[in-house]
């Protein structure tokens, strides 16, 4: 049984809605769970990817009349998870115990968040989703080799910019970091007023000094809006944690300026996160260590260090040493 009560009642990613099938079940995993999606006029349904019959998996059924049908001998389970038939015996009536395990699950952001435990915060906030003045574009999802907090980790660092995506992001001849501040609260984590040079910030073609603020929301949910004067551009980041060593990173980026296409942001996004998984599955251990000796720290670590200590403090220990 999964030890980290933390991210078992927390709420994760599964599904980009838009993107599910109707009436198909489709696989997922999260925390090691396998985990059958399945959608019904809308209406989706997250379950444990397990037939209580003799444990075959739901997600290689097909649904029929609003019921999700078990492919091994045809059990066939309603939306609220009964089973309402064995094809073997159609006289029978099945018992209370023929139930799937349902887990929680709720649409935000048009993604599918599940718990498989019982929450104990809401979905975390982005704060552009409402705002019309900012178009949304969903980018990913992306499969990373490596830990969740180790991709949250790098999500948050603004130091590897101008080696990782040089040209893009940054340039290795303006690659220091101000002094700048964060501050840990019962919400999360906020990192002001870091300042970095970018090649190309407002798409002008003209390098500038750019403002961030960072948020850390939930461990695995991070954020950052440019404080910048001028246009505006904020990104809203959560992961999947599939296993321990492996995760699925899911973005939205929100701006308010340019006449990119969609399909412009996702080739550049698409572009920077291989850039980004290059180095990331490369990192050893994989498993982020929350013991602040076990790797060297510089200043412009610190919302590093202190997403360590925060980890730390709520005691998540899935991806993490
Ligand atoms: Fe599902 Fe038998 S295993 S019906
Ligand atoms: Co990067």
């Amino acid at each position: 049984m999964l030890n980290d009560p933390v991210l078992l009642n927390d709420w994760h990613v599964v599904a980009y809605a838009p993107a599910l099938p109707e009436r198909q079940p489709v696989a997922a995993r999260l925390l090691d769970e396998d985990l059958v999606l399945w959608k019904v006029d809308g209406r989706v349904h997250v379950w444990r990817d397990l037939c209580v019959h003799r444990g075959a998996r739901l997600s290689l059924g097909r649904v029929e009349d609003g019921c999700l049908i078990c492919p091994y001998h045809g059990w066939t389970y309603d939306e609220e998870g009964h089973c309402v038939r064995f094809p073997a015996h159609p006289e029978q009536k099945p018992p209370a115990t023929a139930h799937a395990r349902v887990y929680r699950s709720c649409l935000r952001y048009d993604w599918v968040w599940v718990t498989l435990g019982e929450p104990q915060h809401e979905v975390p906030a982005f704060p552009e989703w409402d705002d019309a003045s900012f178009r949304k574009v969903h980018t990913g999802p992306y499969s990373v080799e490596t830990s969740g907090p180790r991709a949250i980790e790098n999500f948050l660092d603004v130091a590897h910019f101008p080696y990782v995506h040089a040209g893009l992001l940054g340039d290795p001849s303006h690659a220091a970091i101000n002094d700048y501040t964060v501050e840990t609260g019962e919400d999360g984590i906020t990192a002001r007023d870091i300042t970095v040079w970018q090649p190309n910030p407002d798409g002008s073609g003209q390098g500038a000094e750019v403002t961030y603020t960072y948020r850390v929301l939930r461990p695995l949910t991070a954020y950052f809006v440019k404080t910048s004067q001028g246009p505006r551009f904020a990104m809203f980041f959560t992961v999947t944690p599939v296993s321990e060593r492996r995760c699925i990173a899911w973005q939205y980026v929100a701006l308010n300026y340019g006449e990119q296409s969609e399909e412009e942001i996702r080739r550049f996004e698409d572009m920077v996160m291989q850039q980004d998984i290059r180095v990331i599955e490369s990192q050893r251990p994989e498993l982020l260590p929350l013991d602040l000796q076990a790797e060297l720290h510089l200043r412009s670590d610190r919302t590093a260090i202190a997403y360590r200590r925060w980890l730390r403090r709520l005691g998540v220990t899935f991806g993490t040493a």
